[in-house]
């Protein structure tokens, strides 16, 4: 047993270690005995597990600002000294300090030697509201830095990272990077097509029928899947649904639980122009926030919602809407909630004229399947057609 006391060589002699991230202009030298960096000239850089760690606290913060960002996206940061969380920071909302400013803002005095700064996204580059991070980093001696993602942007990708090089701190890119990246799957849409990221979301029977006859109560899921439902409202910037749902549902069409953030629009298409005046969307205190389309295709509407920086929209019915949306392809994420339950009936989830072919029909790709009390949530990106 006489190995175990010199730890050094047990490390040494493990093949993941050998893996450790070698990056200039910081080379690993590695510790005696532990994992700290106290002495400058034996460093040890952590493993990719110790950066997955600290990223998903990053990430943890980035999820605060969901729904509330836009048309930003929600960024994240921690700074790590010693295996150790100093200071945490998150992008509150458009216009605000970024999320690495605010966590470095956060720190009393100086950043230490040796710590290192967790970031979901690239830190911007250019001046915006706010000057550039990557400059503030530089001047706030950070000299270490993990990022999750590179900027969707094709004008700022990876300048940061260059900026940052250049200014003498260690950049490390792609820590848990498709995480960081789904986080802002609806900014990154919309920043680099112009066009809101559209999520498709109902409740259906088994027989994929959307309600009961009027005059029923109109739910068919249960009250669990409509509390996981809402949940989808709090970080969208739009919410789609057809005049026949505001004719027969009268819904409020908003966030009622999570942290206050302004309402999603919402948007109700039209071709006859006969919506009751006193549906809650006109009348309740968000009816500034009701935008009404008449004649217009879905199309054309998402793209318009597109240019009032709407980053996300969730179109929740009814069956109309939604055929169309599938019919021309515009869904970029499905959440269908299916209720054990057959109703029949003429109002069908997905009706419209349908795929051409088996082929030609839309798929999901790795979908998700999860158990609400009796009731099934579907989860899911349709695969790029052919
Ligand atoms: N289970 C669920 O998750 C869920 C969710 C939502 C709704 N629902 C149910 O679904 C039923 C309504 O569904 P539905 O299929 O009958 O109707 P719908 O999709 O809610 O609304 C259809 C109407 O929307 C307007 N419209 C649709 N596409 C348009 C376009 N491209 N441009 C302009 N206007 C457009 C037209 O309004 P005009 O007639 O005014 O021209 C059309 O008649 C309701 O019973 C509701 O309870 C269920
Ligand atoms: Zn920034």
């Amino acid at each position: 047993m006489r190995h175990r006391s010199h730890k050094i060589w047990d490390i040494l002699a493990q093949p993941r270690h050998h893996d450790f991230p070698v990056r200039a202009p910081v080379r690993p030298r590695y510790l005696l005995g532990c994992g700290r960096y106290r002495c400058s000239y034996l460093q040890l850089v952590p493993p990719e597990n110790t950066h997955e760690k600290f990223m998903r606290a990053a990430l943890a913060e980035a999820k605060k600002g969901l729904g509330r960002t836009s048309p930003n996206p929600a960024v994240g940061a921690v700074l790590v000294k010693g295996n150790r969380i100093i200071a945490r920071g998150y992008h509150r909302q458009a216009g605000g300090d970024h999320a690495e400013v605010d966590c470095l803002r956060k720190l009393a005095g100086p950043v230490p030697p040796g710590a290192i700064l967790y970031v979901t996204l690239e830190p911007c580059s250019t001046r915006g509201r706010t000057a550039p991070c990557a400059n503030y980093i530089i001047e706030r001696s950070v000299r270490s830095i993990v990022i999750g993602t590179i900027d969707p942007n094709p004008q700022h990708r990876g300048r940061a990272v260059e900026l940052l090089r250049a200014g003498g701190v260690d950049v490390t890119t792609g820590t848990l990077e498709e995480e960081c990246a789904r986080l802002n799957e609806g900014f990154n849409k919309w920043f680099v097509t112009g066009e809101p990221f559209v999520i498709a979301k109902c409740g259906m029977s088994l027989d994929a029928h959307l309600t009961r006859p009027p005059g029923e109560s109109r739910w068919l899921t249960s009250e669990s899947s409509r509390a996981h439902a809402q949940k989808l409202r709090a970080v969208v910037d739009a919410i789609i649904v057809g005049a026949e749902t505001i004719r027969r549902d009268n819904p409020y069409l908003t966030v009622r639980s999570g942290p206050r953030r302004v309402q999603p629009l919402r948007v109700i298409l039209t071709r006859s122009g006969r919506l009751p005046q006193t549906a809650k969307v006109f009348c309740d205190s968000n009816r500034d926030r009701t935008l009404i389309y008449r004649n217009k295709t879905l199309r054309s509407v998402l793209r318009d919602l597109g240019r009032r920086k709407v980053t996300s929209v969730l179109i929740e019915g009814g069956g109309d809407v939604l055929s169309q949306a599938f019919d021309q392809r515009l869904v970029d994420k499905v959440q269908i909630y299916i209720a054990p339950i057959f109703t029949g009936g003429n109002v069908l989830a997905f009706g419209g004229k349908g795929a051409p072919s088996t082929e030609g029909s839309m798929r999901l790709e790795s979908p998700l399947y999860q158990r609400i009390g009796e009731d099934i949530c579907v989860t899911g990106y349709p695969k790029p057609s052919s």
